[in-house]
Formats: structure tokens, C-alpha cells, sequence
């Protein structure tokens, strides 16, 4: 949780010049009720397109990105191509590696995130392209060698293969230095009041039974760039408390939230808590005072409401199938890696 709070404080004093255009894929095998491919892409790390093998056609998420691929449909055509061109070519290697590694039955999902991103302040640009296997690192291209590397040795065919193809990696090589950053410059400029605007947060401090602790929890901002702390006395406060990650929600805003355990605090001392919530870039703070009568929460007192406990199991089962669908699709950015998100 340190590494969190501290990378949290590092996404704070960074600046703003740095934009990324990301494209996340997903084929899965033996998962019923849930399209064999699936593949959105983000701009500044908010959803901007959308498809899959059912809608074929992709769906730009945002009102300004409807309005660009309107004034550009030989840009709207190429994610058409490119959505059915990926599909086929995630089912062929899901296929194909189910095969060689013999797995006849269970489920599979192969996974790729690629993109570009750009410094506004320097030019400077980074591609990147990796693969994910069942949930790990598989395979992923070193732009500088042009080579794909691996850490798995299951990997070392698929390696050799792609290796070979050169010119499949002359046009992964343009891609990322040319096509993606292009396109990422001229995304940005064209949604730049929606992306670069900000927009503050509701705060509210919300406890789902009498001894949980207290989640401070703010939702609706805009960028993701934010830090979330309680204090005691006006001072920072680490001891007893858990930060969460930054969250996308749907409709492009973030949320966090953070956990401030007080079993071991008197009731007359909560007052000498409060939490605060600071947006880069914007000078106010919103700061909640921990006051017991604004808390909120769906607990009932079982001797009050019987069914109460039903309603929270529900609410919970809810809340865990959220966090489980957030949790598949965030992209750990501590460690870089396919590995589930950690959604506690
Ligand atoms: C797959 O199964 C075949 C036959 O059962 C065996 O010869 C081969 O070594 C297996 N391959 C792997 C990668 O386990
Ligand atoms: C809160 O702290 C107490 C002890 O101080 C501990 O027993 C309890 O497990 C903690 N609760 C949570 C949810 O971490």
C-alpha cells in the first residue's frame, strides 16, 4: 500500500504534458455468455471506442470522438477493418496456443495491450505492444531490437514465428513511431476541452457496518490525477488506513477511495479526523469532516429490518462482481504486468 500511496503522489507532481493512446484486447475460450473477442481503446486513460465479435462495428464512447470519426470516416473505417482483422487473429492464436500447450477444455483468455504515448512538452514518443497469457506475461515486442521477447519458455514458438515475419514488424515499427502517435496528437487537439478540463468530485464517507471501517470515497473527478488522505489534527495520517487504486467509472470520471480503520478510536476523538481530497492542477482542497451523522450506509440493524441481511449480502455480491469486471480490465500500473488488479 506504501508503493500505492507513493505512486499516487508521483501521478500528482508529474506533469500533464504526457498523453497515451491505449488499445486493450481479450479473447477468450470456454468463458459461456461472453464474446470471443472483445476491444476498447483509451485516450488519457478514458474510454473512447469500443467492440466486439457481436457488434462487429466499433462505438466511439465519447460525444467528441463520435464528432471525429464523423469528420474522418476513413479513420472510423480503418478501426472497422482493424476490429474484424483482430478478432480473427486472436481466435487463431488462442486456437493454435490451446493446442500446443494441450489444453483441451477450461477457460482461456489471451490478452494485448498496445498504444503510444506522447510527451506534448518534450515529442518524445513510446510505443508498446504485450501480450498476455491466462492472466501472465507471455510475449511482447522490444521496439529498439525489433524482436519479440518472452519470459515463458511456452512463448519461444510463437517467438521464433513472429520473429521471422518481418514484415509484420516493419509495420509494428511504423505504427508506434508514426500511425499511433499521429493519431494520438490529433485525438488530443480534437477533444482537448473535454480532456483537459477538470472536474471535481462528490465526497462522501460511506461505512457498510458499524465496526468497518470508514471508507472516505470520491467520485466524479476528472483527470485521474488526485490524492486522497486522511489527517488527525490537520496532520497527514497513515496508521490504520487503506488506499485504494484510482478507478475509472463509466462515463469517463474517476473514483477512489480510502479506508480509515477506527476500532481502536474513541468515539470523542473522531472529530479530530478529517479527509481530504486535492485535484492536480486545481487549488482547492475538498476536505470532509469524519462526523458520524454524515456517514451513510445500507447496514440495518438486523432486530430492526430481518430481510436487512439479505440486502446486503446482494449489495456485496454486487459490489464484487463491479470490482471483479473493473479489476479485469485495469492495467496494473505499478507493475506493468498482466496480472489480475488488485481490488482487495
Ligand atoms: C501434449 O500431449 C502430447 C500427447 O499426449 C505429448 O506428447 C506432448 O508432449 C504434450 N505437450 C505439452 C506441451 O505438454
Ligand atoms: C481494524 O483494526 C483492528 C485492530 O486495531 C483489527 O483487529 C481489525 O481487523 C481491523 N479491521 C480491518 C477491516 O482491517
Amino acid at each position: 500500500m506504501k508503493t500505492l500511496f507513493l505512486l499516487l503522489l508521483f501521478c500528482h507532481v508529474s506533469s500533464t504534458v504526457k498523453h497515451s493512446l491505449k488499445l486493450f484486447l481479450t479473447a477468450t475460450s470456454g468463458v459461456p455468455n461472453f464474446p470471443e473477442f472483445v476491444a476498447f481503446a483509451m485516450v488519457d486513460e478514458v474510454q473512447v471506442g469500443y467492440c466486439d465479435s457481436n457488434i462487429k462495428t466499433p462505438e466511439p464512447k465519447q460525444g467528441w470522438v463520435r464528432d471525429f470519426m464523423n469528420d474522418n470516416p476513413q479513420h472510423m473505417e480503418w478501426y472497422i477493418q482493424r476490429c474484424s482483422i483482430s478478432h480473427h487473429f486472436f481466435r487463431a492464436n488462442i486456437d493454435g496456443l490451446k493446442q500446443r500447450l494441450n489444453q483441451t477444455e477450461g477457460a482461456h483468455i489471451l490478452q494485448r495491450m498496445n498504444g503510444c504515448e506522447w510527451d506534448d512538452e518534450t515529442g518524445e514518443v513510446f510505443g508498446f505492444n504485450q501480450y498476455g497469457y491466462d492472466g501472465e506475461d507471455f510475449i511482447a515486442l522490444d521496439l529498439q531490437t525489433l524482436t519479440w521477447t518472452t519470459p515463458r519458455q511456452q512463448a519461444f514458438t510463437t517467438k521464433l514465428r513472429w520473429d521471422a515475419d518481418k514484415a509484420k514488424l516493419e509495420f509494428n515499427k511504423y505504427y508506434y513511431i508514426h500511425y499511433c502517435p499521429d493519431w494520438l496528437k490529433k485525438y488530443v487537439h480534437y477533444g482537448r476541452s473535454f480532456l483537459q478540463r477538470t472536474e471535481l468530485p462528490s465526497v462522501s464517507l460511506l461505512q457498510k457496518t458499524p465496526s468497518s471501517p470508514v471508507s472516505c470515497h470520491a467520485t466524479g473527478f476528472y483527470p485521474d490525477r488526485a490524492m486522497m488522505y486522511w489527517r488527525k489534527d490537520g496532520e497527514e495520517h497513515h496508521e490504520d488506513v487503506d488506499h485504494g487504486e484510482i478507478l475509472p467509472n463509466h462515463d469517463g470520471s474517476f473514483q477512489i477511495s480510502v479506508d480509515l480503520n477506527l476500532s481502536s478510536v474513541a468515539p470523542e476523538d473522531w472529530r479530530r479526523y478529517d479527509c481530504v481530497f486535492h485535484l492536480s492542477g486545481v487549488e482547492d482542497h475538498i476536505v470532509t469532516k469524519l462526523d458520524k451523522a454524515q456517514i451513510r450506509t445500507n447496514w440495518v440493524s438486523p432486530s430492526e429490518f430481518p430481510a436487512g441481511g439479505v440486502t446486503g449480502v446482494v449489495v456485496a455480491l454486487l459490489l464484487l462482481l463491479v470490482l471483479c469486471i473493473t479489476g479485469l480490465f485495469i492495467w496494473r500500473k505499478n507493475n506493468n504486468g498482466f496480472r489480475p488488479a488488485n481490488t482487495k
